[in-house]
């Protein structure tokens, strides 16, 4: 490759979800924007994202949905471009989405719609993209940055970091971004894989082993956090939405604690069974809620054998046991799938260093971070996209 020297307006380090939005916005405003990535494509997880069809954004989007050591940061920027704005833009595109959970919306067709829009839109603004290029060196100069990359010398006013998290690492991910923060003296949070499911020690994976691939609807509590959703069972532990969410939470060491019928108190309705049919079998009215396999997984770890009596033999005692149990399951995770598998990344960019009106850096003028890069992460359902839209607007706005 034939090296250059580039003079422009903005130069974005990354070309994901954030990157790409960032990229449209400041060009559509008139400044020259030149978008690098060292990835093949742009906006790899994208494609990936939402088994397929990316879910890119929620109905309810809320700053409680989001971790942050300042949870009052993503307000501004989610006030400035919501959810309704990126529905337009999507709208506006001809682009079918449908909500597939309450609040989660998803395209209709493959993600790829969703990066060929962004495409389009950087395109028409003349954005210049090189995909396939690494950034070597950054250098604060008077007046911008002097960065050195595969393209070239690039002499850039605003520099934009939007290299995201560590998951995914065989998709591009890099801790490039955290690094460059590190190098300009701003603090950066510790990293920590997220929406991840858990992994368990080899006695556990034996007592469930046959019921992987099943799934339950659970309320699933750590750190005075709980969601409800399903929970599957994996041939490495435990996965599911449900999972996923409180995961965001899990320290290592952590137990989990899981209400395996959170709608119904087992307690009263065992005891009006016991008044109504006192001859039935403990075991067939606990089959109202649970398949036999699960079942028979579940009363053999408990050592609950008194289940196969009828109610009438069994003092009250014990039923109030066997209902804790199944409204109380405590489990310790041995760890998590780690980024192999991990949607987000916990931790990052202090927002403490950054303005939440436009992501600017307080310390060093010019210097922008946007998307996951930064310590913010979304629930599952739609948040994270959503950060990186807005993020991304806000300092193409700035910038
Ligand atoms: P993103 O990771 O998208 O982009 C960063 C870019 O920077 C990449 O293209 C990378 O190659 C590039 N880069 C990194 N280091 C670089 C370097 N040193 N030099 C040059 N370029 C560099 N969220 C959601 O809201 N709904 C969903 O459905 C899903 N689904 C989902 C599925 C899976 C499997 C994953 C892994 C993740 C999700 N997510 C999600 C999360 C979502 O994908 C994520 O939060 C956003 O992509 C973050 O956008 P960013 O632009 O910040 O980073």
């Amino acid at each position: 490759m034939v090296k250059q020297s580039v003079t422009t307006d903005v130069l974005i380090i990354g070309a994901g979800a954030a990157g790409l939005m960032c990229a449209k916005t400041a060009a559509g405003r008139g400044k020259k924007v030149l978008l690098v990535d060292h990835a093949r494509k742009a906006g790899q997880k994208i494609l990936m994202s939402g088994g397929g069809h990316c879910n890119f954004t929620n109905y309810d989007i809320q700053p409680e949905n989001y971790l942050c050591h300042n949870p009052h940061f993503c307000k501004s920027a989610l006030k400035q471009y919501s959810q309704w704005d990126f529905i337009a833009l999507l709208e506006a595109h001809g682009i079918d989405y449908h909500e597939k959970k309450p609040g989660q919306l998803f395209c209709v067709d493959k993600a790829k719609v969703i990066v060929a829009l962004l495409l389009d839109e950087c395109a028409k603004a003349g954005v210049r993209i090189e995909t396939k290029c690494s950034v070597e060196q950054v250098q604060k100069a008077n007046d911008g940055f002097i960065v050195k990359a595969t393209i070239g010398k690039v002499k850039t006013r605003s520099l934009v970091v939007a290299s995201g998290g560590l998951s995914i690492p065989t998709m591009g991910a890099s801790p490039f971004g955290y690094q460059l923060a590190g190098q300009f003296g701003l603090k950066v949070y510790l990293q920590q894989p997220a929406l991840v499911p858990f992994t368990f020690n080899p006695a556990f994976l034996q007592r469930y082993a046959t019921l992987s691939g099943q799934s339950l609807k659970a309320r699933v509590r750590c750190r005075q956090q709980f969601f409800e959703d399903f929970v599957l069972f994996t041939h490495r532990g435990l996965s599911g939405p449900a999972i996923l969410q409180i995961s965001s939470y899990w320290q290592p060491g952590d137990k989990i604690e899981l209400d395996l019928l959170p709608t119904i108190d087992l307690l009263a309705e065992l005891l009006q069974q016991k008044a109504k049919k006192p001859q039935q079998k403990l075991k067939n009215v606990l089959r109202n809620w649970f398949g036999k396999k699960m079942l028979d997984c579940f009363l053999a770890d408990w050592k609950l054998d008194f289940a196969d009596k009828a109610l009438a033999q069994i003092a009250q005692k014990d039923l109030q046991a066997l209902a804790y149990q199944f409204h109380h399951w405590e489990l310790k995770p041995s760890a998590t799938e780690g980024y192999r598998t991990a949607e987000v990344t916990l931790g990052g960019v202090d927002s403490n260093e950054l303005s939440s009106k436009t992501m600017e850096s307080h310390k060093v003028k010019g210097l922008y971070f946007i998307g996951e890069v930064v310590d913010v992460t979304g629930h599952l359902g739609g948040y994270n996209f959503q950060w990186a839209w807005s993020s991304g607007y806000v300092a193409g706005m700035n910038v």
